[in-house]
């Protein structure tokens, strides 16, 4: 019996990876336009790491994480969010010593144990931001202005941004006991998760998406009347800022975020495209988390968006990853053409800049290799046979259009290609720079 893959682990498979390529690649630019420098980091870390950081309270460290023993026996675990790690190697590596400022982002899987459906998976991707050292509502508004810039560079709409403050840990701490109030007040109304949370993590009440306890929720009092001044005016600012951008927002008073190192600014990006998993991008303001973690205090926030959603949403918006397909597929019939054809590929990948050329390989017939060149969807077809390798030529036959084939010389045939895919020819050797 053949072995499958894990449950809510997928294979991105060639047709899909496309997409995936084509939202990194627009992902990367945007990055480093805003001045922001990749880092990379292990996806297995230890778990004291995401218990300190993450919240002992939360969904993720209580059932979600891939925890195991290690032949050494260190428990570890694969990481089910990345700002953990990133700032455990900013502190390990004294990052602040170069630049008590850093821009960063990483891409790559996270890992939760959640119950696998449409749109969550148990290893998923992101693209993730963190800025480190800034303190000011600024870098809030420009993270936010960079996320829509993702998306309006990729043609997405249906997108809405909710957003929030939860202000200090104090401040946030007097809310927690006015809404263990409240919801003992009303303890009878409650579910049995919310009872569990209203001791351990009554703000994750909040969250809840329990029809019947709605009702109850929306009568609870909000965190926005009980910020303290400075994280008041820190939210006002934003709200001006990203006013000032023409970025639409809602206030969202129960965005509450599943991580407990928030404070201050939170947000998530939401769609009602893709059915109940709707976050496409959260993250928030975590100014507390280095200094936790035994580095010294540095304002720090970010945004992390699921890369799997991204590209739903993408697709479900029309977007489409550009043509990947070969520009010419070179097919050699007859004896001694293999060797002649082998030398045009790499003549015209040496000559022609960022020209994608397939050749023909493991024999076949002509009519199965123009199959072949035919399936691999080429712009045109360069047919060496006997015939063409003893006159020095080629036929060349466009894949796509109607027109008839032509013959050119084997000498021409990198400049005229090159026009004709509007390609540059570049300096010989050069063309893979
Ligand atoms: P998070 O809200 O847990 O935040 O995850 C961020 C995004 O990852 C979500 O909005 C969603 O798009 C995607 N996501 C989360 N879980 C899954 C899943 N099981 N399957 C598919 N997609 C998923 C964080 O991870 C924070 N580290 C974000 C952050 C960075 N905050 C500050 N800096």
């Amino acid at each position: 019996m053949s072995i499958s893959g894990i449950k809510g682990m997928n294979d991105i498979l060639p047709g899909e990876i496309e997409t995936w390529q084509h939202l990194e690649e627009q992902a990367r630019k945007v990055f480093s336009a805003f001045g922001y420098r990749e880092i990379r980091v292990p996806v297995v870390e230890k778990t004291d790491l995401f218990c300190r950081s993450i919240g002992e309270t939360t969904d993720i460290v209580e059932k979600e994480m891939y925890t195991f023993t290690d032949k050494g026996g260190t428990s570890m675990t694969l990481r089910p969010e990345g700002t953990a790690p990133v700032m455990r190697a900013f502190i390990q590596h004294k990052l602040h010593a170069q630049d008590p400022m850093a821009k960063l982002y990483y891409i790559g899987p996270m890992f939760r144990h959640e119950r696998p459906q449409k749109g969550r998976y148990r290893q998923f991707h992101q693209f993730n931001v963190e800025a480190l050292g800034y303190a000011g509502p600024d870098i809030d508004a420009e993270l936010i202005i960079m996320s829509a810039r993702m998306w309006r560079r990729l043609g997405i709409a249906k997108l809405s941004l909710e957003l929030n403050s939860l202000g200090t840990p104090e401040a946030r701490q007097r809310y927690r006991e006015t809404l263990v109030e409240y919801f003992s007040g009303v303890k009878s109304e409650l579910d049995q998760d919310s009872i569990r949370r209203l001791e351990r993590n009554p703000l994750r009440i909040l969250d809840s998406k329990n029809p019947d306890m709605q009702e109850v929720i929306e009568g609870a009092p909000v965190m926005l009347d009980y910020l303290d001044t400075e994280s008041a005016e820190h939210f006002e600012e934003l709200r001006g800022l990203l006013d000032a951008a023409g970025i639409g927002y809602t206030l969202n008073p129960r965005l509450v975020r599943g991580l407990d190192y928030y404070n201050r600014t939170v947000f998530e990006w939401v769609t009602d495209a893709l059915g109940s998993q709707g976050a496409v991008c959260s993250g928030g303001r975590y100014d507390g988390l280095v200094e936790k973690l035994g580095g010294r205090p540095t304002p720090a926030v970010g945004w992390a968006m699921g890369i799997e959603r991204f590209v739903a949403l993408f697709e479900a918006c029309g977007g489409k990853a550009p043509d990947t397909a070969a520009d010419v597929y070179i097919v050699a019939v007859g004896d001694g053409t293999l060797p002649r054809a082998v030398q045009l590929a790499e003549q015209l990948r040496d000559t022609i800049a960022g020209v994608r050329v397939e050749l023909n390989l493991g024999g076949g017939s002509f009519k199965s290799q123009m199959k072949r060149a035919d399936n691999s969807n080429a712009e045109y077809a360069l047919i060496l046979g006997e015939r063409e390798l003893s006159e020095g030529s080629v036929g060349l036959k466009p894949m796509r259009t109607q027109e008839e084939q032509s013959s050119i010389g084997l000498d021409d045939v990198a400049s005229v290609l090159a026009s004709k895919l509007d390609k540059a020819a570049a300096v010989a050797g050069a063309a893979d720079d």
